[in-house]
C-alpha cells in the first residue's frame, strides 16, 4: 500500500469570501477521495517560514463552507521579495521546512502575488498548485476568481442603497469600490447598480467631460447621479479615489456631492452560492491534479470548464477589463459615462 499523499493548504494575500469554502473542497476531497493526510499552513508563506500546522480532519472541516475569511489566517508574506543586500534565505528556509513537514503538494490559494510565489517556489522544486482567489478577479489565466461573485453582491447592494439617499437630497454620490489595479468590481457593480459615471483604472477619464456629463443630467431634470469608482483610478496620492472625484463634481458640477468609500465590507461575510461553488469546484479539481501528479499548475475556469494552465503561464500577471469588453460598449450604449 503506497503511503497517502500528506498535503497542505494555505491562504495567502488579501482574504475575501469562499476562502473557507475552497480549504473544504480541498480538504473535504482529499480525505474523502483519495484518502490523503492534510495539513494547514497558518498565515500564508509565513506559516511555511515559521512551520506553523495545524491538522486538518473532516470533522475540523465541517461547517466552514458558508464562513467568511479563512480559518487558516492569511498575511501578504512575500518570500522571494529581496531584502536590502541581504541575502534571501527565506525560500531555502521554505524548501527545507516543505520537506521536514513530509509535504507531497502544497496548495496555495490567493491572488496574483501568491501564484507568483507559488511559480518560484515550483522553480525551486516544490510540488505546488495554485487557486485563485480574490475581489479584484484580475488573475490572469482564469475568467473569474472566487471572491469576486460576493464583493460584488456587497458592491451592488450599496449602490442600491445610495439611489434612495440620493434621491432624497437631490445629491450626487461617489462610491469607492475596490480593485487597485483592475476595474472589474466598479464596471460589473456599476452597471448591476444603473450607475450614471463608472471610473476604472484601465479607461483614461477627464474630469471636465465627467462634470459636464452631470450637469446636463441635471439640467435635463434628473433628481440625482450615481457616480461608481474604482479604487485604483489615476488620482492624487494623498487622497482616495472617492474623496478626490467627489471634490472636483461638487467644484466643478455645483451641486452637494458625498462620498462613501466600502473598503473591506467587500470583503467580509459569507460567500455567496456562485463563490461557494466556484471555490469548492476550484478545491477538487486541485486535489485531482495532485492525485495525477500534476504539479506546477493554477486551477482556472474557461467559460463553465475547469481546468489548469501552467503556473509558469501565470506568473503574477494582471487580467485587466479590455478595452473591448461588452459591458462598455453596452454601458456607452445605456449612455453611461465612463469618463469621457
Ligand atoms: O487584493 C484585494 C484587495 O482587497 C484590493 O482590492 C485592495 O486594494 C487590497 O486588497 C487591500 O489590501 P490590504 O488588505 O492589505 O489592505
Amino acid at each position: 500500500m503506497a503511503k497517502p499523499k500528506r498535503i497542505g493548504i494555505l491562504t495567502a494575500g488579501g482574504d475575501c469570501p469562499g476562502l473557507n469554502a475552497a480549504i473544504r473542497g480541498v480538504g473535504k476531497t482529499a480525505i474523502v477521495k483519495y484518502g490523503m493526510e492534510v495539513v494547514g499552513i497558518s498565515s500564508g508563506y509565513l506559516g511555511l517560514l515559521e512551520n506553523d500546522y495545524m491538522p486538518l480532519t473532516e470533522s475540523s472541516l465541517s461547517g466552514i463552507l458558508t464562513l467568511g475569511g479563512t480559518i487558516l489566517g492569511t498575511s501578504r508574506e512575500k518570500p522571494f521579495k529581496k531584502t536590502h543586500n541581504l541575502v534571501n534565505k527565506k525560500p531555502d528556509l521554505i524548501k527545507e521546512n516543505y520537506k521536514t513537514a513530509g509535504f507531497d503538494c502544497v496548495v496555495c490559494i490567493g491572488g496574483n502575488g501568491t501564484m507568483k510565489t507559488a511559480e518560484q517556489l515550483a522553480e525551486k522544486g516544490l510540488n505546488v498548485i495554485g487557486l485563485p482567489k480574490t475581489i479584484d478577479n484580475d488573475v490572469w489565466g482564469t475568467n473569474q476568481t472566487f471572491g469576486f461573485d460576493s464583493a460584488l453582491h456587497i458592491a451592488t447592494d450599496a449602490i442600491d442603497r445610495l439611489h434612495s439617499t440620493a434621491n432624497s437630497h437631490k445629491r450626487i454620490m461617489v462610491i469607492e469600490v475596490m480593485g487597485h489595479h483592475a476595474g472589474w468590481l466598479a464596471l460589473y457593480s456599476g452597471m448591476a447598480g444603473g450607475g450614471d459615471v463608472i471610473l476604472i483604472p484601465e479607461l483614461e477619464y477627464d474630469i471636465q467631460a465627467v462634470n459636464k456629463y452631470l450637469k446636463k443630467r441635471a439640467k435635463s431634470g434628473k433628481p440625482y447621479s450615481i457616480v461608481v469608482v474604482a479604487e485604483g483610478i489615476n488620482k492624487p496620492k494623498d487622497i482616495s479615489a472617492a474623496t478626490y472625484i467627489a471634490q472636483e463634481i461638487e467644484k466643478g458640477v455645483g451641486i452637494e456631492t458625498r462620498n462613501t468609500i466600502l473598503g473591506y465590507i467587500q470583503r467580509g461575510g459569507s460567500p455567496t452560492p456562485l463563490d461557494r461553488l466556484l471555490a469548492s469546484s476550484y478545491g477538487a479539481y486541485a486535489v485531482d491534479l495532485i492525485a495525477q501528479e500534476k504539479f506546477g499548475q493554477m486551477v482556472m475556469r474557461e467559460g463553465d470548464t475547469i481546468g489548469a494552465i501552467p503556473l509558469s503561464e501565470v506568473g503574477g500577471k494582471l487580467r485587466l477589463v479590455p478595452p473591448d469588453h461588452h459591458l462598455l460598449e453596452k454601458a456607452r450604449g445605456l449612455g453611461v459615462c465612463l469618463g469621457k
